[in-house]
């Protein structure tokens, strides 16, 4: 069965977004993040879900927040625990069970730092139409999905109020939105996230196209900290390495047969659909797959 709305008694719910709701815990300094197994295709929230995939997109993130410390030392994060709150009553406890993740409430930068190693969505689009990726100038040439001959991009964009669109920025006017010092902090850590990761993956047959991280100040410390979801199929483009080719557009490993599914029954956009059963089923094997 797949949870689509989650209430806890006794949290208070402080925001609800296109998959997680987010829960203030009695310790203020922290946040209780829970990933229903709502999904969205075409920008648009099905009626019905993919079983396990809250939890799917909670474990992937906690991966990431264990392991990457390790192969960047110096990188601090927001993960605090998998554990369900111990205020939480045990009859809700199971509901909550790999689906809840316990962080460190932070002052988010309003910056969406996106990094490409490939050429694809709205970076190939601008690519076709300018020759450029968020204004910055490519060698001419390129094929839909090709490597970035220049090597990975910082390719940031504003993170826009909840309904509207975030609008795509060159690396340079980062420094206007959060300030000289945390523009060039965000900078290098988006890049080293991501290759890191990128290489993680490789070697296990799986391309990271591209990633968007969020991060915060601790202000504490003024440091920089790595929030939000890390490196889940939500955040970032995974190709089967296996498959790719450039020149065209690659299948997504994760939402695929339900955006192939939408078109062939000219729902794509519509609100309210409901995915057939065994739609559902392999999609949420796909989650599996990447997982
Ligand atoms: N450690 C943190 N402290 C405070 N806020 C955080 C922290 N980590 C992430 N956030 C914020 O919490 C919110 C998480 O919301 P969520 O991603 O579920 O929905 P959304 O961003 O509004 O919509 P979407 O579903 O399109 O991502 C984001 O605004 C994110 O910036
Ligand atoms: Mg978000």
């Amino acid at each position: 069965m797949a949870l689509t709305t989650i209430d806890v008694p006794s949290l208070e719910k402080l925001s609800t977004g296109k998959v997680r709701d987010i829960f203030a815990l009695p310790d203020p300094s922290t946040l209780l993040f829970v990933a229903s197994d709502r999904i969205s295709a075409y920008d648009v929230i099905l009626a019905n879900g993919i079983p396990n995939r809250g939890a799917i997109l909670t474990l992937a993130s906690a991966h990431w927040f264990r392991l990457l410390p390790s192969l960047l030392p110096g990188l601090r994060t927001h993960f605090l625990s998998l554990d369900v709150p111990a205020t939480v009553p045990a009859a809700a406890a199971p509901s909550l069970r790999h689906r809840s993740m316990q962080v460190r409430k932070l002052r988010i930068l309003p910056v969406e730092a996106i990094v490409r190693g490939y050429l694809a969505g709205s970076g190939w689009k601008e690519y076709q139409r300018a020759g450029t990726v968020h204004g910055i100038a490519l060698p001419e040439g390129l094929r839909e999905c090709e490597r970035l001959p220049t090597g990975p991009l910082f390719t940031p964009s504003t993170k826009a109020p909840q309904g509207e669109h975030d609008e795509n920025i060159h690396p340079d006017e980062v420094a206007a939105l959060i300030g000289e010092k945390y523009a060039a902090r965000v900078r290098e850590l988006a890049l080293s996230i991501y290759q890191a990761a990128a290489d993680y993956a490789l070697e296990r047959g799986i391309i990271i196209a591209d990633t968007k991280f969020e991060f915060a100040v601790d202000d504490a410390t003024d440091e920089v900290v790595l929030a939000d979801e890390v490196l889940t199929p939500d955040s970032s483009r995974f190709w089967d390495a296996a498959t790719y080719e450039a020149g065209r557009d690659q299948d997504s490993f994760d939402k695929q047969i339900v955006r192939n599914w939408l078109v062939a029954n000219g729902v794509k956009g519509k609100e309210g659909v409901v995915l057939p059963e065994d739609v559902c089923n392999a999609t949420e094997a796909r989650y599996k797959d990447v997982f």
